[in-house]
């Protein structure tokens, strides 16, 4: 019997030590469906406070002496959920509070670029055998921020293989060339080729040109990339690297988002006799009028343009003025949470806003709610769509990215075929947005077409199994 292949995540935010968006999700959830694939799998990380606090049966793996200005060693342990997780202990590098990437003016942290450079270069010296034990088969980064990992594996000619996983293409890691002296690697590698974009250095680039494969999270958003507009400047580079291109569907991790079985709920539930309990039990926490036929409409995300959740906020009266009530949780740009927060002071019984992160009460909003907003103008793949449909809520959605293949929008043929499970519009602008809340009202009042939808809702497989083969098909062909 062969030993199971040995795979090497590198990533910045692995639920649930540390979370800033769904990148976490994935890396804290992909592993371990990974691993009921027959994977051996660990997942390395930054040594922020939360991951350091969070792992259980800590012990120093390794020391690796001075590393970027100051002493370094690699730790290792498991999550509560299970994951195998190797830690760079760097508190020069990462002993930091807050936002991982943002100071507390919402700029990118002075160190970004040799905080994540040294993270990248352990990865790969891990990955390769030469830290300690035996190294990996493949190397599977995400994100810029593990971007510059398949660059040192080249650099040390190493037979490992190497994935990058592009959650979100917006984030590029640019940095000024002049930090190409403190890589450590050939400067060579600052070409047209390799890491240099617009005279800047990119570890994203670094991640494209150098990794052996790259996916996306969703089919629609590898296509998307490679075209000028959804390129984001990237378009022709990822055109150029089709061959090796492919988009493979997020997922959530059923046992986290578990309806039945939630402990943030006071009344877990299978269906939507049980749901109605939680929309009240909601309802009455935020202090929402009671109310079992008001369409209750939630907004659970970053409060970005990408969200196209200031597209949203300039509709909230018509929303209520039709009867419709909005509970929102997130955080963001400070123009889209002040629309927000007059909103809740011109309807207080209508509209409830939550400025923050509050992982509790994400599930509660998933479970109470009659349907979610995600207006996005881009999106990668998405998951709070994932996490409603688990929990019967409906998804108003763009018609983008990972929101297109995931959604089936309520046209009139898929609702008298039964297929329906949510509504879509495109293009994203505040008309279109209008017309879909429109048409979410008429299907809210149509009982028998909405229980439906609510039922396919639940019916929707929304684990990772499925991709979790793509993901093993993949490293096995590499
Ligand atoms: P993105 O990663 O682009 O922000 P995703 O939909 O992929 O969007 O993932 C967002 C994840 O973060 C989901 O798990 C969602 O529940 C969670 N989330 C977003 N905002 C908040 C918030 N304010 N409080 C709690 N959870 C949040
Ligand atoms: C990014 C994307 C989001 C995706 C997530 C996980 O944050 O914005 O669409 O679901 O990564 O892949």
């Amino acid at each position: 019997k062969t030993p199971p292949m040995r795979i090497l995540f590198a990533a910045s935010e692995c639920f649930p030590l540390i979370k800033t968006g769904g990148l976490a999700d994935v890396v804290g959830a992909l592993p371990l469906a990974l691993e009921r694939e027959g994977l051996d799998v660990t997942v390395f990380l930054p040594g922020f406070p939360g991951v350091l606090s969070g792992l259980s049966k800590k012990k120093t793996y390794t020391r690796l002496g001075e590393l970027a200005g100051g002493e370094a060693k690699l730790v290792s342990g498991t999550t509560g959920t299970g994951l195998s997780v190797m830690a760079l202990d760097a508190p020069h590098l990462f002993d930091i509070q807050g936002n991982p990437y943002l100071d507390a003016d919402g700029r990118d942290r002075a160190g970004n670029g040799i905080n994540f450079a040294a993270f990248a270069r352990i990865a790969a010296a891990l990955a390769d055998g030469r830290i300690k034990g035996p190294g990996f088969d493949v190397l599977h980064a995400h994100d810029w921020q593990a971007g510059l990992a398949a660059a040192y594996l080249r650099s040390f000619e190493s037979s490992v293989k190497s994935v990058l996983t592009i959650h979100n293409l917006a984030f590029q890691g640019l940095f000024p060339k002049s930090l190409m002296e403190e890589l450590l690697l050939p400067s060579g590698y600052f070409s047209r080729d390799g890491l240099e974009y617009w005279d800047q250095v990119s570890f994203l680039k670094a991640g494209i040109a150098f990794s052996d494969h790259i996916t996306t999270v969703s089919p629609s958003y590898a296509l998307e990339i490679q075209s000028d507009e959804g390129g984001m400047g990237f378009g022709g580079l990822l055109r150029a690297r089709s061959d090796d291109l492919s988009g493979i569907l997020n997922g959530i991790d059923l046992a986290v988002w578990d309806p039945a079985a939630d402990p943030a709920l006071a009344h877990p539930y299978s269906d939507a006799a049980g749901k109605a309990q939680n929309k009240r039990a909601l309802q009455e926490a935020l202090g929402l009028r009671v109310d079992a036929d008001a369409p209750l409409f939630t907004v659970v995300s970053r409060l970005t343009t990408q969200k196209g959740l200031d597209l949203l906020a300039g509709m909230t009266d018509a929303l209520v003025n039709e009867g419709g009530q909005l509970a929102l949780l997130g955080s963001g740009d400070a123009a889209i949470e002040a629309a927000f927060l007059e909103a809740a002071a011109r309807h207080p019984t209508e509209v409830s806003v939550t400025i923050g992160y509050d992982e509790p009460l994400a599930h509660r909003l998933q479970a109470g709610a009659d349907a979610i907003f995600i207006p996005s103008r881009f999106e990668p793949c998405g998951l709070t769509q994932l996490c409603a449909m688990r929990y019967g809520t409906v998804p108003v959605v763009g018609r983008v990215g990972g929101l297109n293949d995931t959604v089936i929008d309520a046209s009139p043929m898929a609702v008298s075929a039964g297929a329906a499970t949510g509504v879509q519009f495109a293009p994203v602008n505040a008309h279109m947005l209008y017309n879909a809340v429109q048409r979410t009202f008429a299907l809210y009042r149509d009982t028998p077409s909405w229980d439906a939808m609510v039922a396919n809702c639940f019916a929707q497989d929304v684990g990772w199994e499925s991709s979790a083969r793509e993901y093993r098909e993949l490293y096995e062909s590499l």
